[in-house]
């Protein structure tokens, strides 16, 4: 949770970003994008962060071959549901390596492989919960069980560390990503009708999730 934003750090995480654009994730852009695309997007959410209003969630992986064999075999992140209470960490390693809210050691960019931020509304009145946004999980370790882990342990972030009542997202239509928070635990609120223009005569529906944390 809120690890240094180090040079490094940032620049693995826009690298992510584009990686993710590029083969089809909907994280606010559509491909093709390069670094200088996303860049300014990416350094106005991590100013967020270092000011405090929004906080980074990673999911770090030490040794990239080792963990990933380690989840292909079941070996590691538990359910959502499980993880819910226990925050998950990442199997085969120390407490360096933990996914907790008090991350210990140093993070380098070159280990996480998801992440997600939260965001705090600017409104005094919408304090009690907060919005997740830019979800995204390392291309080379989709598909793995990692994406559910990563809201399992920023819901579990959101209510014990944040005290907050529920969480929020928007994604689009048409992407396949409404199951995966449905999976989640996220409930469908709203949707607005051609929202989001992904291209000509492709307008997309706005999502609105909800989670009673
Ligand atoms: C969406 C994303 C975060 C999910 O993470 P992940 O680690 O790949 O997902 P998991 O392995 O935890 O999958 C959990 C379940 O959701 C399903 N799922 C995941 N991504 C999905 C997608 N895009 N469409 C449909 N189902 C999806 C999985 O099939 C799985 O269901 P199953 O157990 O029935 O097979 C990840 O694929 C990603 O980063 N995608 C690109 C970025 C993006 O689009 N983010 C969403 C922004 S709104």
């Amino acid at each position: 949770m809120n690890p240094p934003l180090t040079e490094e750090l940032r620049a693995h995480l826009v690298d992510m970003w584009v990686r993710v654009t590029n083969e089809g994730g909907s994280v606010g852009f559509v491909p093709p994008v390069t670094g200088d695309d996303i860049r300014p997007t990416a350094d106005r959410s991590f100013d967020r962060v270092r000011q405090g209003s929004d906080v980074l969630i990673c999911l770090v992986a030490p040794d990239r071959e080792k963990n990933r064999e380690s989840v292909r075999n079941g070996a590691g992140f538990p359910s959502t549901e499980s993880a819910q209470n226990d925050i998950p960490v990442v199997p085969g390693t120390d407490s360096d390596n933990r996914l907790s809210t008090g991350l210990s050691g140093p993070l380098t960019g070159e280990r996480v492989v998801a992440w997600l931020l939260l965001a705090e509304s600017e409104s005094l009145l919408r304090r009690h919960w907060r919005t997740v946004y830019r979800v995204q999980v390392d291309p080379e370790w989709q598909g793995l069980g990692l994406g559910t882990s990563l809201m399992a342990a920023a819901a579990a972030y959101a209510k014990e560390a944040l005290g907050l009542e529920a969480l929020t997202l928007m994604t689009r239509s048409g992407t396949g990503a409404e199951r995966f928070y449905k999976r989640c635990g996220y409930r469908e609120v709203g949707r607005i009708p051609g929202a989001i223009r992904v291209g000509p005569n492709d307008d997309r529906d706005e999502l609105h999730f909800w989670l009673d944390l």
